[in-house]
């Protein structure tokens, strides 16, 4: 059986790497890939099936070597994306170029060649949920806050708030998928990724990267350089946490299911791995300590800080996000697997064994 042609934008990343991994080891797909970085791959680069083009995703400069690319591919995933907080706050306008300005013009060439785009999208484009607009009611009404991919609608704090920069520009990019898949009759997939953690993920400031990065590489940094770890607002947001090789198996899922996946949305979390960002940070002091055998970071201090003092003017937050996952479950018999602990424990093992050594902390087993 001859192999699938599959573009993968952002191959490179962390998703996208993970992606990688998963297709190069079944043998069943030829992929062209796409990425400014290659280092979370560098071991496949000489795999024949893996063309690898070191390239910025949104330059113009991509699209027009994208093309002719695309006319000939099976699928193509696109999967590059400004995805930290801190960034949509501090730069909005590059948050909404580079995720809906530049990026456009690949939903174009997909609908002028009729091919299949899989494209992860965020959780982030529910917004708030509608219970948090209501004073008395303590999530005691499902109906209010559970994410239903075709019902629920998108609720989000004022334009002056910068917060919502990345989630306009997502949903936007959704509505251009939707309106190309009407008029012209592309296919689509879109994800809505629910709080994917793993190796890999994002970057510790200082060792491999500037700025701030996402909730996890934050409490880690912190872990790995005896800071204390921030908590924003209290800690009283709720995420749902979902380890990234249960998701790769759902976008593996996507690819081999077609009839399934083809023209609909799907959430992609783990509603078992809900917890407050207060709880994840203690439950990372006490990983942290089984995995070291360092008893101290039960102790490790952790601090309170405003939104605004922590990411800058214009910061409001996600609530609470639960994702109702009937339509994976049916549709490609997806279900995650993975406990939030256990995600935990490989991730955290991960951070520590790369970049724990050089201050001197060893993992066990
Ligand atoms: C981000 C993206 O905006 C989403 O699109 C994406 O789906 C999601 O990450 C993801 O990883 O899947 P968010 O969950 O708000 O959304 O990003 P984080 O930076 O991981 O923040 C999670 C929570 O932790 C927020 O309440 C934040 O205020 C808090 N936080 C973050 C802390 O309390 N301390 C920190 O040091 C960092």
């Amino acid at each position: 059986m001859s192999k699938k042609k599959v573009i993968i934008l952002g191959c490179g990343g962390f998703v996208g790497s993970h992606l990688t991994d998963r297709m190069l080891a079944s043998g069943k797909y030829q992929i062209e890939g796409w990425d400014v970085s290659y280092d979370k791959i560098s071991q496949h680069l000489g795999n024949d099936d893996l063309t690898f083009h070191q390239q910025y995703v949104d330059a113009a400069t991509t699209y027009s070597e994208l093309e002719p690319v695309i006319a000939e591919c099976d699928a193509v995933f696109s999967l590059a994306a400004v995805c930290t907080p801190a960034q949509y706050v501090a730069s909005p306008v590059k948050t909404i170029q580079s995720n809906f300005i530049d990026a456009y013009k690949l939903i174009d060439f997909c609908a002028e060649h009729r091919k299949w785009l899989i494209h992860t999208s965020t959780c982030e484009v529910y917004g708030r949920t509608l219970s948090s607009y209501v004073p008395e009611d303590n999530y005691d009404n499902l109906d209010l806050y559970e994410q239903r991919e075709d019902e629920t609608p998108l609720v989000m704090g004022p334009t002056t708030n910068h917060r919502w920069s990345y989630a306009t520009a997502k949903a936007l990019f959704e509505r251009y998928i939707f309106a190309h898949n009407a008029e012209n009759g592309m296919p689509f997939t879109i994800i809505r990724p629910y709080n994917w953690f793993g190796a890999r993920m994002d970057f510790i400031p200082g060792r491999d990267g500037d700025g701030i990065p996402r909730v996890l590489a934050c409490f880690m940094t912190a872990l790995l350089d005896g800071k204390p770890m921030q908590l924003v607002d209290g800690g009283e947001a709720y995420r749902t946490i979902t380890y990234i090789d249960d998701a790769v198996d759902a976008l593996m899922l996507m690819l081999e299911k077609p009839k399934g996946s083809k023209n609909q949305v799907f959430n992609v979390g783990n509603r078992g791995g809900e917890v407050t960002m207060r709880e994840l940070a203690l439950l990372m002091r006490e990983t942290a300590a089984e995995i070291t055998g360092r008893d101290e970071f039960l102790e490790h201090p952790i601090e309170e800080i405003s939104g605004e003092k922590f990411y800058g003017e214009g910061y409001e937050d996600c609530d609470r996000r639960v994702p109702d996952v009937k339509k994976a479950e049916s549709r490609l018999d997806w279900k995650a697997k993975t406990s939030l602990r256990e995600t935990l424990r490989i991730t955290m093992k991960y951070y520590f064994d790369n970049y724990g050594r050089a201050s001197g902390i060893n993992t066990q087993g």
